[in-house]
């Protein structure tokens, strides 16, 4: 089975997975920026082999994690992975499908997601189909003034563009508004972004967004906006264990 999208960077460092998915690095940067609190339910729509999941669980341990994948196959190496973490009964590994998930309406605080970036897994052309569905099921399942972070490739910005404007506004009936784009350097010639949404309440988005969680406003966050922001010194004095 393929690993994450950038597979070449997935390492078993501090062996936290015995098979390799996204790196565990770029994992924690993605969970870091999601400023995960006590009680959150933590929702990973295409979560591969899990590694986000498992490296949140691990570091942010007062969330609630789940898991889903389209991937029988993905998600027994997620199991395997869990095993070998050791992290329990923290994350619920559930078989679905991103664009009609098995959970609640607002049922869920944050959602953080390694997309496909088209290379390993589908393609560009499918992505313009793909991520407009996944993120209205997303805003379904998310609560208002809930969050996501999402990494793609800059392959797939236009279609990410067309569902949240880069202007700050929200372009769909109530869906997400775009807090941040972050350049993210993922160990590969590849350029990616994180993306850091606000899920909009519908009737009231400006307001909402507003009074939303501070996440975004996060100095650290904010402070690496437009800039290449080197997260492994942040991980090394956060995850000594992991190197
Ligand atoms: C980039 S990989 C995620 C890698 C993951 N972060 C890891 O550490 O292994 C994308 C995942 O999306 C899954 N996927 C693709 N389409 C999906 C869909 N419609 N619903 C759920 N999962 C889907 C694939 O099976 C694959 O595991």
């Amino acid at each position: 089975m393929p690993a994450g999208e950038v597979g070449d960077l997935g390492t078993h460092a501090g062996g936290l997975a015995s098979l390799a998915g996204l790196h565990p690095r770029i994992a924690w940067a993605l969970g870091r920026a999601a400023d995960i609190g006590p009680g959150d339910v933590v929702l990973d729509p295409m979560c591969g082999r899990g590694l986000i999941l498992l490296e949140s669980a691990r570091q942010w341990s007062q969330g609630m994690y789940i898991g889903v994948d389209i991937d029988r196959a993905q998600l027994q190496d997620a199991r395997e992975n869990s095993a070998q973490a050791r992290i329990g009964s923290a994350v619920t590994w559930m078989h679905g499908d991103c664009t009609a998930l098995p959970l609640r309406d607002a049922s869920v605080d944050v959602v953080i997601c390694d997309l496909p970036f088209g290379k390993m897994h589908g393609s560009v052309e499918g992505n313009v189909v793909l991520y407009p569905k996944m993120l209205d099921e997303a805003a379904r399942v998310v609560k208002p003034g809930g969050r996501a972070v999402l990494l793609t490739s800059d392959d797939n910005q236009t279609v990410m563009h067309e569902q949240v404007a880069a202007d700050g506004h929200q372009r769909k009936k109530g869906n997400w508004k775009l807090q941040a784009r972050n350049p993210l350097q993922i160990g590969c010639k590849m350029p990616t972004h994180i993306y850091l949404l606000c899920r909009m309440a519908a009737g009231n988005q400006e307001e909402e967004t507003d009074s939303s969680p501070a996440w975004h406003k996060e100095a650290g966050w904010g402070a690496v906006r437009g800039k290449r922001k080197n997260y492994r010194q942040e991980w090394l004095k956060e995850r000594p264990d992991m190197e």
